[in-house]
């Protein structure tokens, strides 16, 4: 069947009566999974939406470019827009809704309620990016209450959004299970991001510094070796501008001290040219 693009809340609640979602689906199966996106699809996106398809009878994907989720001075202008592509990899992996709504039909013009990320949402990544997960929790509500989810599916890659979401379904008793996806990478280890379209091939070549710093990191076994290891590789590529590396507690994102034992992540965020990558992996300590 074709993909139904709906751009507004009554074409997403057409598309939820054309599909029959709400009628049919047999207790226990989830009706619809949600893939909440920003567009620019590639193969990590593509990733989600097959897990999704395995969650649940329909899945509908969102491309939004959340304007409230960018800081002065952001990426927000010259965000990749390709819809027309995007519509094609929805098609091609089964998705049987794309929901592309305009900021208009998002926000009033005198919006005056968001959710707060809390101190969670002000340490790491939300200490270089005042206001982002406000910002993105904001639009991922407002997208659970229009699109109305059994699943949603988010990637691990960016894993203190993933660890906000789970905190926000727990904490204001959303009926969703929220599904973590793995990061897809390419065959020499850079995590695949929309933003990396921005990178020149000699940017990407340094941009590698990551995923190798992350993955030498990974070879240690106690948290100061797993820091230190990280840490010379990022040291040793003058073009990359590190912003954070950390070692912390997947749930709350506070660093582990060095008898932590259990799951960890260990996360970096770094800007190579003028292009700001993040990437982690998640290590077993103890
Ligand atoms: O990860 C993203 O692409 C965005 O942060 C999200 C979850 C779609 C919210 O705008």
């Amino acid at each position: 069947m074709d993909v139904i693009v709906a751009g507004d809340r009554a074409g997403l609640a057409e598309a939820r009566r054309t599909l029959g979602i709400g009628r049919e689906a047999p207790p226990g199966r989830a009706a619809l999974a949600l893939v909440p996106t920003m567009g620019a699809l590639h193969e990590g996106h593509r990733s989600l939406i097959r897990l999704a398809r395995e969650r649940a009878d329909h899945v509908a994907v969102s491309v939004f470019v959340n304007p409230l989720q960018f800081g002065p001075g952001e990426d927000y202008a010259r965000y990749p827009r390709t819809f027309d592509t995007d519509l094609e990899v929805c098609a091609e992996e089964g998705a049987g809704i794309v929901f592309a709504p305009s900021a208009e039909e998002m926000y009033l013009p005198d919006r005056q309620v968001g959710v707060s990320a809390g101190k969670m949402g002000t340490i790491v990544e939300g200490a270089s990016r005042p206001g982002h997960f406000d910002g993105m929790l904001t639009v991922v509500l407002k997208l659970f209450n229009l699109v109305r989810p059994d699943v949603a599916v988010f990637g691990r890659k960016d894993a203190q959004q993933l660890a906000l979401i789970r905190r926000m379904v727990l904490d204001l008793d959303l009926p969703i299970e929220i599904v973590g996806a793995p990061t897809v990478r390419e065959a020499d280890g850079l995590a695949l991001s929309s933003r990396n379209r921005y990178l020149s091939p000699h940017e990407r070549t340094m941009a590698l510094a990551l995923s190798r710093a992350l993955f030498a990191g990974a070879e240690q076994g106690r948290p100061s070796e797993i820091r230190r290891a990280a840490r010379a590789v990022l040291d040793a590529e003058p073009g990359v501008d590190l912003d954070y590396l950390v070692l912390v507690d997947p749930a709350t994102f506070t660093e582990v001290g060095e008898e932590y034992a259990g799951e960890a992540v260990l996360a970096v965020a770094a800007r190579v040219g003028t292009t700001r990558l993040i990437d982690n992996v998640v290590l077993t300590l103890g």
